[in-house]
């Protein structure tokens, strides 16, 4: 059976019930995703857009006060909308670089490969399709130069920040001493504000959320009734977790394939998706903690997000 299905079935098999947020991107999915992107109450693309046009000569002057010959990397690129200030910047200041843009969609890929060459004139790129880790360990091959490694959009918050250090300490073993890595962090604010960002009032946020179940009636032959589950985010100022469930309107069973069914109490909820917002200083103690020295702290005019610079000591 394939890794989605054991996936799914774990996780709603497991108490508490739980999806796991990277299968929110399939085709749909990527779609409504740049709808939430564009939606009013959705800040952070904004926010770090903000930095990207208004600072990309101070990225670049950062970036080339540590490094001479680098290649950049992208975790996760998406459609490059802030990344590509970045990039022409560079361009436009001859700076010799290649933009390693790194993705489990193809179809990202492809579009990137196809269409950033003609939106940044001279630039070099080489998409790679799969996961982050196994493509870095193939790049060795490709690139010998130090690296920038971009994470942009904090998605890193989509991880628990107990897991965190662990992410950073894996990627530090991909990187050389001197390479750079740029994360974007969304950082605790207003609850309202964050609370509204994950709960827009179109309903793009829910759409966003149900379309995991529709996945899995479309591609595991499930029979989830999309209307009898109620999108519920929640944000705790205390931990700066923002969690998304989706609850069962009523005691309700499921069926999965021919595999069997899963039972829904009433209110029962399916744990969807953690976003993480944090404090300057956590970032910081991320850095110390996995192998880097803090460079730079780049923040949007809000102070609402932040883009931190680190270096591999
Ligand atoms: C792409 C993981 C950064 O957590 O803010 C947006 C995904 N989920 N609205 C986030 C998301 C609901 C987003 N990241």
């Amino acid at each position: 059976m394939n890794e989605f299905f054991e996936d799914v079935w774990r996780g709603l098999s497991a108490s508490p019930k739980y999806l796991q947020s990277k299968y929110f991107y399939d085709e749909a999915g990527d779609a409504i995703f740049k709808e939430i992107m564009d939606c009013p109450e959705y800040y952070l693309t904004n926010c770090e857009l903000d930095v990207f046009t208004n600072q990309s000569d101070q990225l670049v002057n950062a970036i080339l006060k540590h490094l001479t010959e680098f290649d950049i990397i992208e975790l996760g690129p998406g459609d490059c909308t802030k990344s590509v200030f970045l990039l022409e910047a560079l361009v436009n200041r001859n700076v010799d670089f290649t933009y390693y843009p790194i993705d489990i969609s193809t179809n990202i890929i492809s579009q990137l490969n196809e269409k950033l060459p003609l939106q940044v004139p001279g630039l070099k790129i080489h998409g790679l399709n799969g996961d982050y880790l196994g493509m870095l360990d193939e790049l060795k091959e490709i690139s010998t130069r130090n690296k920038v490694v971009l994470f942009l959009g904090s998605s890193i918050g989509n991880r628990p920040l107990e897991e965190t250090d662990e992410f950073y300490k894996v990627l530090v073993s991909h990187l050389l001493p001197g390479d750079l890595v740029l994360t974007g962090f969304d950082l605790k604010k207003d609850a309202a504000t964050i609370l509204a960002a994950y709960n827009d009032k179109e309903g793009i946020t829910r759409r966003f959320n149900l379309n995991l179940l529709q996945r899995i009636n479309d591609t595991l032959d499930a029979d989830f009734d999309l209307k009898q589950f109620e999108h519920k985010p929640e944000y705790s100022e205390q931990t700066g977790a923002c969690r998304s469930y989706l609850a069962s309107r009523k005691p309700q069973r499921v069926r999965i394939g021919e595999v069997g069914w899963i039972h829904f109490m009433e209110g029962e909820q399916i744990f969807m998706e953690i976003s993480q917002k944090y404090t300057v200083q956590q970032t910081d103690d991320i850095a110390q903690a996995t192998g880097f020295a803090v460079v730079h702290h780049f923040y949007d005019s809000k102070e609402w997000f932040l883009d931190a610079l680190w270096q591999c000591r």
